[in-house]
């Protein structure tokens, strides 16, 4: 069977996107600091793109319970990764924390005062199972104790305990007007670039205008869908409360004026929502559904297996996935996730399982994928009507009704589980938007007429393509005539990627802030 019959018919299976790019060859990111920050993050994983020496950037670097072998660079390690433990946060544990559990004796050290390592492969928390019935000498995998992780308590400071600094308040921000940032991930030549970069940390959550709709279309879906959307299995108790403690966290820091987090004797921790104008009680909740009721964002929470060391998915949120869902992908391996694509097995499963085994939680990445779309659709499951409508081209599409749609995505580790975070959200512009953007048309319809065919096939645009490319083309030339394009511009990645030049005038000029 070739690539293009089995890939999948929908621009789904996100991961295997990343995964793509983690195989890349080259990569492009924005500014020689970024450029160098993912370089030293990736380069002494990702056999591809190591070009330079290693250099040491997270503050505790990856370990290995059996330190001494070294691993050939592009194999698998030769005992598998149940060994392989990723970078630990314990050094970013409060003074007062690691005391604590010290006085009730909760675990032992070793002479020279570090944790024993064979202590934490033998104490680690067994698959499947609740923190809270685990002992307080269990270990998570970040080698900290459940003991510690019960003082620090809820809502502890994971600015501190992961690295990633909270944002800064956005004062200037109004709900009624905002529009996330113009994402235009294009890029050419298309295959050879990598469009990965390190998170800007303020621009996690970004909240749109639609915020109050998007809450409710989504609560919707779960009604209709329920498992399909929301789900979790057991052992993802910690994952999923950090990862929306760490959301509330991000909200209520980046704005104020309309989140906040209260905590009362009786109710313990409530978050205030001035925007649904209601109070969620945390404790009452399972933390995924105090993001399903908060934040228009989706969640995938990846867990290490003690058993392989390899990272399963266990719980997830997802809201916006196209021809997937978390029915059909919970519990899944990474391999297994990717199994319908063809040599994912050859290319990419060793990077994708060395990348994740590895990631420092200090370094989140972000990246954009992106397609053509009728309409704004956000969940399709299988056999969904809108399927239909990429099958044909309409003679009749209105220009108007073609959107580009990009799913915005980061990754990131969570500091106690060890939680391997997949989070996206689907943005809609529609394409009339391209005309006023220098470059972007021109660059769009080089990717959709010279872009290798596999790639198309799997992004899906054909069924616009009839409508699209003729604007597009026009809007090209049109832009060369007003100068705002030189003459015969060679395409390629614009420096500004994933934005355009200009775009920052652009976008404040359409919010009014
Ligand atoms: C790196 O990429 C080149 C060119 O695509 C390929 O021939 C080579 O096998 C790759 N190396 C590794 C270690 O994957
Ligand atoms: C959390 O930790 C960061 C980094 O150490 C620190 O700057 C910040 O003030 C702390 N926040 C709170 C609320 O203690
Ligand atoms: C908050 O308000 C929204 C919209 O009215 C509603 O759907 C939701 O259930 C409320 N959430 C809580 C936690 O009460």
């Amino acid at each position: 069977m070739s690539l293009e019959e089995m890939l999948p018919s929908t621009q789904s299976l996100i991961l295997v996107s990343i995964a793509i790019l983690l195989s890349g060859i080259s990569y492009l990111v924005q500014t020689k600091k970024q450029k160098r920050a993912i370089h030293e993050q990736l380069s002494s994983w990702l056999p591809n793109i190591s070009r330079g020496r290693r250099t040491s950037t997270s503050k505790t670097p990856p370990r290995s319970l059996t330190p001494e072998k070294k691993v050939p660079n592009n194999a698998p390690p030769p005992n598998g990764y149940k060994d392989i433990f990723p970078p630990s946060s314990r050094g970013n544990l409060p003074v007062w924390t690691r005391s604590w559990t010290s006085i009730f004796g909760a675990f032992k050290r070793s002479e020279n005062g570090d944790t024993n390592q064979e202590l934490l492969k033998k104490n680690v928390i067994p698959w499947e199972a609740d923190y809270r019935k685990c002992s307080s000498s269990t270990y998570t995998p970040m080698e900290i104790t459940i003991g510690e992780v019960k003082a620090l308590g809820d809502f502890p400071n994971y600015s501190k305990l992961s690295g990633v600094p909270l944002p800064e308040a956005y004062k200037e921000f109004e709900i009624e007007k905002a529009i996330s940032r113009p994402y235009r991930p294009f890029r050419w030549a298309y295959h050879q670039t990598m469009s990965l970069s390190q998170l800007e940390p303020e621009w996690w959550l970004e909240l749109e205008h639609t915020y109050v709709e998007r809450i409710a279309e989504r609560k919707g879906l779960f009604e209709k869908y329920g498992k399909m959307v929301l789900n979790y299995l057991p052992g993802s108790e910690l994952g999923c409360k950090e990862i929306m403690e760490n959301a509330l966290q991000f909200l209520c820091a980046r704005y104020p004026q309309y989140f906040s987090l209260t905590h009362s004797r009786s109710k313990g921790y409530i978050f205030r929502n001035g925007l649904l104008k209601n109070e969620t009680v945390i404790k009452d909740m399972h933390p995924l559904h105090v993001l399903l009721e908060n934040v228009p964002e989706d969640f995938a929470v990846m867990l290490r297996n003690p058993e392989d060391g390899m990272y399963y998915f266990r719980a997830g949120l997802l809201c916006s996935s196209l021809g997937w869902n978390v029915d059909t992908k919970l519990g899944m391996q990474l391999k297994e996730i990717h199994s319908p694509i063809p040599d994912y097995k050859a290319k990419m499963e060793f990077s994708m399982d060395r990348y994740f085994s590895r990631l420092p939680t200090d370094r989140p990445i972000q990246r954009g994928s992106w397609g053509l779309e009728i309409d704004t659709p956000l969940f399709m499951p299988p056999g969904d009507p809108h399927e239909k409508h990429r099958e044909v081209q309409h003679p009749d599409l209105p220009l108007s009704h073609i959107h580009l749609r990009v799913d915005w995505q980061t990754l990131r580790r969570l500091p106690l589980s060890g939680a391997i975070i997949f989070n996206f959200k689907a943005l809609f512009t529609p394409i009339e938007e391209f005309r006023n953007e220098p470059y972007i048309p021109a660059l769009v319809t080089k990717v959709l007429k010279d872009g290798k065919k596999s790639i198309m096939e799997y992004k899906n645009t054909w069924h616009v393509e009839h409508v699209a490319l003729p604007a597009l083309e026009k809007w090209a030339e049109e832009q060369e005539e007003k100068g705002m394009a030189e003459r015969d511009w060679e395409v390629r990645t614009l420096e500004e990627s994933p934005w355009f030049p200009g775009w920052k005038e652009k976008w404040h000029r359409q919010q009014g802030f």
